[in-house]
């Protein structure tokens, strides 16, 4: 039933990432410029309507896993209705937040049965985050964490490493896996439109193994089994309650078992998270045409490697692409 979702390299798209909303209560260096994006008008997001449409014709093609993001998903203010709607499809529900906000959701969570919760944070020093973040609002972030850990949630932390900032802080985000069973997963920075990238703000993944190695001993330390598709490659300090991961898109990129296409709030689908060109979903909808030529032509003209970023000097090239702000793309 899933051909439209397979590519041309055989690759199953089965895991769709819905944006909710451009808008965030966070202003992440990495994620935004300064002085903010350009929003798209109001009525060029999807409506709760339009999105649950979609979300119904790509599970009915074979889509298993929904991730919602944003910007902030948890800001859009029909969130829990369309929380609800999803959870009625026959797919698995997941959602990636910044944590300010999401003690309010727990009972929705919990009842619509939605048990796996990705939170960013990217220090544990306060005056880091707030730099890093543009707001003040650690200890709430830190404090939700423990509530969804607590809770019985499945909590990954996604931690942006970027260098001299927040690198000497490897070891003391390992050690919060020691009682928590949480995942830490430390993330290599990633180019995106207005945040500044270069390579040398990047920690890769052999710094983080180097790092690692140089305070755990060798036969503590475990490589666990990756599950199928997964951006992360997992481990473990032995004994420990939870584990940590790094996601190495820039160094050593997944894209062969890649299994990802992206709606941005806006009805765009994304084939790649660096797609420079978008295909519209939102005006044949609103047309009343079909949508599955649609989806069936942005997963038929998706490259091999990062939409045709292949070697890390073409990574390096300011120019080689022209993406949206991560804010806009949904992560
Ligand atoms: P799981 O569903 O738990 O595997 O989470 P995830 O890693 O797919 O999602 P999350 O929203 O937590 O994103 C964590 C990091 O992985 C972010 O930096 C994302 O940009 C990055 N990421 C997620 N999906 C992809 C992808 O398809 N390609 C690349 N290159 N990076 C991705
Ligand atoms: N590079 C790597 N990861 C990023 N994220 C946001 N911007 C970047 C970037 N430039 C991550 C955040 C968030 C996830 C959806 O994407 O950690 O948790
Ligand atoms: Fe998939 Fe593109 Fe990410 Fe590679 S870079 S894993 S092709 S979304």
């Amino acid at each position: 039933p899933n051909t439209i979702l397979t590519d041309t390299f055989g690759r199953e798209h089965t895991y769709l990432r819905i944006s909710l909303t451009e808008r965030c209560n966070l202003r992440c260096t990495y994620c935004m410029p300064a002085d903010g994006i350009a929003l798209s008008p109001k009525s060029h997001i999807m409506t709760y309507e339009e999105i649950y449409t979609i979300a119904k014709e790509f599970v009915e093609h074979g889509v298993t896993k929904i991730r919602l993001t944003g910007g902030e998903p948890l800001v859009r203010k029909d969130v829990g209705r369309i929380l609800e709607q999803l959870a009625s499809l026959p797919v698995e529900l997941a959602i990636t937040t910044n944590g300010v906000i999401v003690h309010r959701f727990i009972d929705l969570l919990k009842k619509i049965g939605l048990k796996k919760i990705n939170v960013s944070l990217d220090s544990l020093n306060n005056d880091k985050n707030t730099a890093i973040t543009r707001r003040d609002y650690f200890t709430k972030v830190h404090d939700n964490i423990q509530l969804l850990v607590k809770e019985g949630f499945e909590v990954k932390v996604n931690c942006v490493l970027i260098k001299g900032f927040n690198d000497n802080e490897i070891v003391d985000f390992i050690e919060l896996t020691k009682t928590r069973p949480l995942q830490i997963r430390f993330i290599e920075f990633m180019p995106f439109d207005g945040n500044k990238w270069n390579l040398d703000k990047l920690v890769s993944l052999e710094e983080v193994l180097k790092e690692v190695y140089a305070h755990y001993d060798a036969q503590s330390f475990i490589r666990l089994k990756d599950a199928p598709n997964d951006t992360a490659k997992n481990y473990q300090i032995k004994g420990y309650a939870g584990s940590f991961a790094v996601i190495s898109s820039v160094t050593n990129p997944f894209c062969d078992s890649c299994n990802r296409i992206r709606l941005t709030a806006n009805g765009q689908l994304k084939n790649c998270l660096f797609s420079t060109s978008e295909t519209d979903l939102l005006t044949p909808l609103r047309e009343g045409k079909s949508i599955v030529p649609v989806i069936q032509k942005a997963v038929g003209s998706k490259k091999k490697i990062r939409s045709g970023m292949e070697t890390l000097e073409q990574f390096k090239d300011p120019d080689s692409h022209n993406n949206r702000s991560m804010i806009a793309i949904g992560g």
